[in-house]
């Protein structure tokens, strides 16, 4: 895994807009694999800003999200799917049916999770990976204890998870406590992945991800096995890195 550190969160941000825009400039058919999360904010407000600038199309590319929430409508501005659309897809010139959803209110989310592993497979897989990072280790919703052979599926939220997402609610009873998100192994099958973190709330994660044991108390160190990884993190993240300390 390459790892890039700059030095504050709207670097880390510039720096991943500038490679998600090459990216798709070099690979106009791109699928994209979509993760939500602040820390993926920043990154989409820049491509928005470089799409108005008539610096990168997105009209050919195919999108999937990484995970969501269970039993959240997709009209609540907690919806993962809803995010992705009001912060990036709806602002550019995405297609209109390019987003492929997981859909957390499905009667059966196991269904739903082999509905989309089917679709990944046959539109060839994700070529570009976003990913953030939780203050677990998390990766999409695989939360320690993940297996790396898992595919997407539903999964049950961790405490850390459930308190990190609390503010995004109007009370921390209100975050779902299920969710449904590709696994270790669909996401480490994506031919690149650039992962984004920021802040010192991420440095211990960061550090076991980059430094540590590869093992499922920290499922991103998956990572350290794949070829095609970019971890871009600011001082903050990198902070407890060993080559920093
Ligand atoms: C969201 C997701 C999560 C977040 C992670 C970091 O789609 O899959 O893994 O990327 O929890 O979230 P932030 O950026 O809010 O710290």
């Amino acid at each position: 895994m390459d790892v890039v550190v700059v030095e504050s969160a709207q670097e880390v941000a510039r720096e991943a807009a500038s490679r998600v825009t090459d990216f798709v400039r070099r690979h106009p058919t791109a699928s994209i694999g979509l993760a939500t999360g602040g820390t993926q904010l920043g990154l989409y407000r820049l491509l928005t800003d470089a799409y108005r600038r008539g610096q990168v199309s997105f009209a050919d590319n195919r999108f999937f999200m990484l995970d969501e929430y269970a039993g959240i409508l997709p009209t609540s501005t907690n919806s993962f799917q809803h995010v992705v659309r009001s912060e990036f897809l709806d602002h550019v010139d995405a297609a209109p049916h390019s987003l492929h959803v997981l859909d957390g209110t499905a009667s059966d989310l196991h269904a739903e999770a082999q509905r989309f592993e089917q679709i990944l497979r046959d539109s060839g897989g994700v070529d570009l990976q976003l990913l953030g990072i939780g203050t677990n280790g998390h990766v999409g919703f695989n939360e320690p204890g993940s297996f790396p052979n898992s595919r997407t599926r539903p999964v049950r939220l961790h405490d850390d998870t459930i308190a990190s997402n609390a503010p995004y609610f109007s009370s921390p009873a209100d975050v779902p406590r299920a969710a449904i998100s590709q696994g270790l192994e669909t996401i480490m099958e994506a031919r690149s992945i650039l992962l984004m973190a920021t802040g010192t709330t991420k440095a211990k994660a960061i550090a076991e991800m980059i430094d540590g044991q590869i093992t499922a108390e920290c499922p991103a160190s998956i990572l350290q096995g794949h070829s095609g990884a970019t971890a871009i993190v600011d001082s903050a993240a990198a902070s407890l890195l060993a080559s920093r300390v």
